[in-house]
């Protein structure tokens, strides 16, 4: 088992949410994934992320908040741009919102919530994969876009983390550079003298 985490966490990959086709996750994968997601490390056990599901007609009228807000930024947009943005949502079976909802004031610093909401989306991300799923943990443009985020009740404290796309991937994603080790690994060792 152990072997098989490394193995995955050395070739896991995402993949574009216009290649995630059906099938996405039943209602038993996805309470696998959603518990693999919360399943990390949370100083002092406040949870300052929240999920919200989006599948089904549910991405479609989402969709159509994304068109009303495209519409907005950009009033002579063409309408294959519109129809573009409005299917957002509909290019995966499943999205996932994690939202973050930090707590302020509070004993546990902003930044290590922070950090416990990015881990989130990573631990989504790979429960979705670890289950042959593919995958992808993206914000884009509607993810500040203020329309969205009160269609999406999120309230003024709250920022979305990430919108994580699954479903079935259609092609293999090809390997994505890494940095070598040299460039981000250095070793502190103490002044002489
Ligand atoms: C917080 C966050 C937001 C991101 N938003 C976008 C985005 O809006 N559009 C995009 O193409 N990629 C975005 N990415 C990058 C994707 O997740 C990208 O597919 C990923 O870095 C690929 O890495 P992987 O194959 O190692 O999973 C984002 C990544 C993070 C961490």
């Amino acid at each position: 088992m152990t072997q098989q985490l490394i193995d995955h966490i050395l070739t896991r990959r995402s993949v574009s949410a216009r290649l995630l086709t059906e099938p996405g996750p039943d209602e038993t994968a996805l309470q696998k994934i959603l518990q693999g997601a919360t399943r990390v490390p949370d100083h002092g056990k406040i949870h300052p992320w929240r999920f919200i599901i989006i599948r089904g007609e549910a991405r479609k009228t989402l969709g159509q908040v994304l068109r009303a807000a495209y519409t907005d930024q950009e009033a002579g947009a063409a309408p294959a741009k519109l129809d573009l943005e409005a299917e957002r949502f509909t290019r995966s079976p499943l999205v996932i919102g994690v939202v973050s909802s930090i707590i302020v004031p509070h004993k546990i610093p902003e930044w290590e919530q922070t950090l416990s909401v990015g881990a989130v989306c990573l631990n989504l991300l790979y429960s979705a994969q670890a289950m042959g799923f593919g995958a992808n943990w993206i914000t884009e443009w509607y993810a500040y876009y203020p329309k969205v985020r009160a269609a999406l009740g999120l309230q003024a404290h709250e920022k979305i983390a990430g919108f994580v796309y699954i479903g079935t991937a259609s092609q293999k994603p090809e390997d994505r550079p890494r940095p070598a080790l040299s460039e981000v690994v250095s070793e502190w060792r103490a002044p002489l003298g």
